[in-house]
């Protein structure tokens, strides 16, 4: 069976189109690939819930008015006009037909499986028992698996009906321009790729840091948990962006394969690595377990195993209801180890910093001199605060599925990259690290100090740019 990589899907089929990620991301981006006049194919929402097309109608409509000023238009009849609602007992493989019934023309389906990852496996096999994995492409949503186990388990039991070319497996991190930006940057700013490197760099620090907690997601998130969540994809792979060894081929090809290659030489995680923490009060959300020992914090140590950043501080910091939303990378330098010319100057060290979100924001630390008589110095910023052509800009969701529809697979997540996800996460998922309780709007438990990096864990807050 091929997947036929080239062709452009004919049809999109979105699974859990009733449910919250559709409701916040996949519609608006839908409206946004009609509107580029990248979706000119019959769209088929599939749920559990019995809906008629008015009610779904009405519901997309909702959703793009939470986002859009004005949300009808020509682009929003277009989309609605094509958009269909199909009720599908997952459990049940006869009723998969009535997909292949709402798109009897359709040669190259996109499937998109926007469900929790313990449906993949039957969904990909019920598709595929229904003949809608021939030439067709499988897009499923993250956490690929539940640990490194049943990660593999699941590829092999894929690849019974659906080729390895045909997956795509979304890390929507991928898909943000910001993202996409430290690989360029890198690339084009030889001055500071010379200088990402052990010897130079002091320490690497990553924060991903979300004000609200998990309410309305409880059901997913307390058996999922934030290192599930977000570390053994969305975390690892940012990290791996900002210390791949460059691709030498011009353009994109070579970027997925330089990601799953940097994230191949990262050490398993040491359990005393690690700092779990739940945040007061998680326990009491409706949908959370009584018992629960989900984390909804996590503080880890990471280690490169390359010469290129062996022996290099990196540390990762994730969680919910912290003090800000805001998720960054900070690369600090090495300071000069003397004064600064002739006097002693206590200067703090110069930094390079990635904002991811909610905003973009590149900023360099820089010493300059303060004003006056002495040679004493203080840290400053130069900061670029706005994407060079915002208007330009596409959200994740927009750009995934219009790759994907494509049949470019460059922004997702490879095979090799996920399993090397679970393989470094596997030794600290589930209870190896005991769950240290935390007050909402504070960084997690103290114990996470721990694992700062030697220069302290940096605030976000007080340095917003
Ligand atoms: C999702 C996680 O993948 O990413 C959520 O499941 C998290 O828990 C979200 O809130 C954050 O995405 P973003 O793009 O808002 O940083």
């Amino acid at each position: 069976m091929s997947s036929s990589a080239a062709e452009r899907s004919d049809a999109l089929v979105i699974f859990g189109a009733t449910g919250d990620l559709a409701f916040k991301q996949i519609f608006p981006a839908l409206l946004a690939l009609v509107e580029h006049g990248r979706l000119d194919m019959p769209i088929i929402a599939v749920g559990r819930k019995p809906l008629t097309d008015d009610a779904l109608h009405a519901r997309v409509h909702e959703s793009i008015a939470a986002t859009k000023a004005k949300p009808r238009g020509k682009s929003y009849d277009a989309l609605v006009h094509q958009l269909r609602y199909v009720t599908v007992d997952f459990d049940d493989a006869k009723t998969f037909s009535r997909i292949r019934d709402a798109i009897p023309d359709s040669q190259h389906p996109l499937h998109y499986v926007a469900l929790p990852p313990d449906t993949f496996q039957q969904v990909g096999a019920h598709l595929a028992a229904a003949g809608l994995a021939r030439g067709a492409r499988l897009m499923l949503e993250k956490p690929f698996g539940h640990d490194l186990a049943s990660a593999q388990a699941l590829s092999r039991a894929l690849h019974e009906s659906w080729p390895e070319d045909a997956i795509f497996r979304v890390d929507h991190y991928l898909g943000k321009e910001a993202v996409e930006n430290i690989a360029y940057f890198r690339a084009a700013n030889p001055v500071f790729e010379h200088a990402l490197r052990v010897g130079q760099v002091a320490s690497i620090q990553i924060t991903m840091a979300e004000e609200l907690g998990i309410d309305g997601r409880a059901g997913f998130y307390d058996a999922v948990g934030a290192i599930r969540d977000v570390v053994q994809n969305h975390m690892l792979e940012l990290l791996a962006c900002l210390t791949m060894e460059l691709p030498t081929t011009p353009g994109h090809a070579g970027l997925r394969a330089a990601r799953s290659l940097l994230l191949a030489q990262i050490a398993p995680i040491l359990p005393t690595d690690v700092v779990r923490g739940q945040v007061a009060e998680y326990r009491e959300v409706k949908g959370v377990a009584q018992d629960s020992t989900t984390e909804t914090f996590a503080a880890l140590r990471v280690r490169i195993d390359s010469d290129r950043w062996r022996g290099v501080p990196i540390a990762i910091r994730v969680g919910k209801s912290m003090p800000v939303t805001i998720t960054e990378a900070l690369v600090r330098w090495r300071v000069p180890a003397g004064p600064v010319l002739d006097e002693t100057t206590a200067h703090a060290p110069d930094h390079l910093r990635f904002r991811i979100g909610p905003d973009f924001a590149i900023g360099v630390g820089v010493n300059v001199k303060r004003g006056g008589e002495a040679m004493t110095g203080e840290l400053a910023e130069l900061m670029l605060t706005h994407p060079p052509d915002p208007a330009a800009s596409m959200q994740p969701y927009e750009r995934l599925l219009g790759d994907a529809i494509d049949g470019d697979a460059t922004l997702f997540a490879s095979e090799d990259a996920s399993l090397a996800g679970w393989r470094i996460v596997d030794p600290v998922l589930g209870n190896v690290v005991p769950v240290l309780r935390y007050a909402a709007a504070t960084w997690g438990p103290p114990e996470a100090a721990t694992l700062a990096p030697p220069d302290g864990w940096h605030d976000p807050v007080k340095t917003k740019g």
